[in-house]
């Protein structure tokens, strides 16, 4: 599913958030969108999952305007959106529960989903007893198992330490390359950024404003070390530095 945006702005009262943003990311593309503290990515993602409404512009998925289209989004956030009362595998059950899937289709789908993600040996664990990038896996698995054409995430990787944190780099370019879905992924990291997308989309301070749009040629999977990484890490730094408020970052 193609996402669009046509000069979205937005505020909160009198106070802009968001400057006459325009994109477009393509089918079973990964997109990256960064930026300094307060820039209005958050408030970006919330008003393409339609949690908002925008304040002027177009959000358009497929053509079609994204109030017509929520239940092909999904949403990854930050630790903390588990149930911790229920079991890995009941956190990702229970949303196809409440759409009515019959037993052996919620079954298998929650199966299915629970082994995408690598965790079908720790089905009944709580959140709890999981490692923090087990959690993140679970979250990641609850909002795939909808099968949504379109996966927003914002900073799922924040809380993690260097090494998890690049494991699940790896994890999600292999989840995402089996199941081709479209994902915004908001990250202050250009390194992660870099690993992981298609297009970078870097915002300057508020309000946010495009300020680049880089197409990321690099072949897959993604060598860190390499001259190549190296020089979009550079070029995307340099824009970063060359912004204002950039102790804000
Ligand atoms: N519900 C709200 N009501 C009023 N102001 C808000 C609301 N949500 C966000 N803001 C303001 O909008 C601006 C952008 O917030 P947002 O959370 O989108 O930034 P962000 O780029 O995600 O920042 P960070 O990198 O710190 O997560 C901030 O100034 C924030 O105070
Ligand atoms: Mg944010």
């Amino acid at each position: 599913m193609a996402l669009t945006l046509h000069n979205v702005s937005h505020f909160y009262l009198e106070r802009q958030v968001l400057d006459h943003i325009s994109l477009h990311i393509g089918t079973g593309r990964f997109c990256c969108i960064t930026g300094p503290s307060g820039c209005g990515k958050s408030t970006l993602l919330r008003l393409v999952a339609g949690l908002e409404k925008s304040t002027g512009g177009a959000i358009l998925l497929d053509g079609a305007p994204v109030s017509a289209r929520s239940g092909q989004i999904g949403m990854v956030f930050q630790e903390g959106a588990l149930f911790p009362w229920l079991t890995a595998r009941k956190n990702v059950s229970f949303g196809l529960e409440m759409q009515g899937f019959k037993p052996k289709v919620l079954a298998d789908l929650t199966e299915e989903y629970l082994s995408l993600v690598g965790l079908k040996q720790f089905a009944e664990y709580y959140p709890n007893q999981l490692s923090g990038g087990m959690r993140q896996r679970l979250a990641m698995a609850r909002s795939l198992a909808y099968n949504p054409s379109l996966v927003l995430m914002d900073e799922p990787f924040a809380s993690l330490d260097a090494q998890s944190r690049n494991l699940m780099q790896a994890e999600l370019t292999r989840i995402w390359r089996e199941t081709k879905k479209t994902v915004v992924f908001v990250t202050h990291s250009i390194d992660e950024a870099v690993f992981l997308a298609d297009q970078i989309v870097v915002l300057s301070s508020r309000p946010g404003q495009v300020k680049a749009d880089i197409p990321i040629e690099l072949p897959r999977p993604r060598l860190r070390t390499s001259p190549a990484f190296v020089r979009y890490r550079e070029q995307i730094l340099a824009l970063i530095e060359n912004s204002e408020g950039t102790n804000e970052w």
